[in-house]
């Protein structure tokens, strides 16, 4: 069964700082790594697996293409799941935990807004099964590239220019700002609660 994407009009005028016209265009990238990751997916169910080759060769071209569509499909099902937020605060348990990890609140605002600054790709907090910490992750170049093995995405945030080009501009910290003040805290906090506590 081919996957389908998302919908997320809901977003449309709940975001302050996001047009509709910034959105809009935002979702049509979104399907388009839906598309991609189907249209993989088909073709690798009957593709000659032969001859794999490293230079290249259908298969083998496929499986290097598949991990950027996939995250390209998921991450930014994390992201549109985690911004429309109605501006409550974030739950205390996570900020107490946040503060932990990164000696205070504003420390983990201040390494959101230089992760930003040092991406052009993906800034995703993230948990990390093997050492049990949350730390800040850049992902960039490609949707897969500084992705951390066996993390849970907390809160995930598009710093890819199409994301708010059309709206900002260069500003690009006056997007984070935005992003940042609308966080949806009941998804992020549903995801945190999949996590155990550092430490544990
Ligand atoms: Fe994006």
């Amino acid at each position: 069964m081919p996957r389908e994407p998302k919908n997320y009009d809901h977003l449309i005028g709940k975001i302050k700082g996001l047009s509709e016209n910034q959105l809009k265009a935002h979702f049509t990238l979104y399907q388009g790594y839906v598309k991609k990751l189907n249209e993989i997916e088909q073709k690798l169910a009957s593709v000659d697996k032969s001859t794999p080759n490293y230079s290249y060769n259908e298969y083998s071209e496929l499986k290097r293409r598949e991990p950027v569509a996939y995250n390209g499909t998921f991450l930014h099902e994390y992201y549109f799941d985690n911004i429309g937020g109605d501006g409550s605060p974030a739950p205390e348990n996570f900020k107490q935990t946040i503060s932990g990890a990164f000696g205070s609140w504003d420390n983990w605002i201040a390494d959101v807004k230089a992760a930003a600054g040092s991406a052009h790709g993906w800034v995703l907090t993230c948990y990390g099964y093997a050492d049990q910490k949350v730390r800040n992750v850049l992902v960039q170049s490609e949707h897969h590239v500084g992705l951390l093995a066996d993390t849970q995405i907390i809160v995930a945030i598009d710093c890819w220019e199409h994301a708010y080009f059309m709206d900002y501009g260069t500003k690009k910290p006056d997007y984070i700002a935005a992003i940042l003040a609308g966080l949806n805290w009941k998804t992020i906090g549903a995801r945190f609660h999949h996590t155990p506590p550092p430490g544990k």
